[in-house]
């Protein structure tokens, strides 16, 4: 479990980069994560800290994330660069690892992909792109189904989220990225052959 004196630096650090809404998202993603990898089996201490810090450079201004996001350690397509509400995921694994030292790979990819999704995504990061979707604060149409759809399968409930992110995305006219598309396809073809067993 992380020490108190742990989580009061991440809040010492997280609440003046945000406003009072987002920092509020921040916490409920930071329980709904820990409640998804309890159930899933995975670390719950690193699925609070991914899940309350997956936006710390949101509220930067795009110049800053976009300068961040460039050193990132990760692949990015050339237009993710140029697609602001895609570039805080980047940026946030660059300022956790730059600002805080936390260097473990899991934490880093969890924030790096929760916008976009990405193909082989372990567990924690696919907890966190979920719980961003489902946590206390979210009231979107479907969110009840999509709540529903996180603890009954990991590999379906992302499917479900990533259908409902890509279509929302072309209704929007909004660029979709390689690794969305790939994850997608990836996950099209897990559910498809778990059924067959
Ligand atoms: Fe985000
Ligand atoms: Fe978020």
């Amino acid at each position: 479990m992380l020490s108190e004196r742990r989580v009061k630096e991440l809040s010492a650090f997280l609440k003046p980069r945000m406003s009072k809404k987002r920092y509020i998202h921040s916490v409920n993603v930071a329980y709904e994560a820990v409640k998804l990898a309890r159930k899933y089996g995975a670390d719950e201490d690193k699925a609070f800290i991914a899940g309350y810090l997956h936006d710390c450079a949101k509220e930067l201004d795009t110049q800053e994330q976009r300068r961040l996001a460039e050193q990132s350690e990760f692949q990015t397509e050339a237009v993710e660069l140029d697609t602001p509400p895609l570039l805080h995921s980047i940026a946030g694994a660059v300022v956790v690892r730059n600002e805080l030292g936390i260097d473990d790979r899991d934490i880093l990819e969890a924030i790096r992909y929760h916008t976009t999704g990405a193909p082989d995504l372990p567990p924690l990061a696919q907890i966190i792109y979920l719980a961003d979707l489902i946590s206390a604060d979210r009231d979107y149409k479907d969110v009840k189904k999509m709540r529903k759809a996180a603890y009954e399968s990991l590999d379906e409930a992302m499917l479900e989220a990533l259908s409902f992110a890509i279509s929302d995305d072309v209704k929007k006219g909004s660029y979709i990225t390689r690794t969305t598309w790939a994850a997608y396809n990836e996950y099209i073809v897990k559910n498809k052959n778990s059924k067959k067993k």
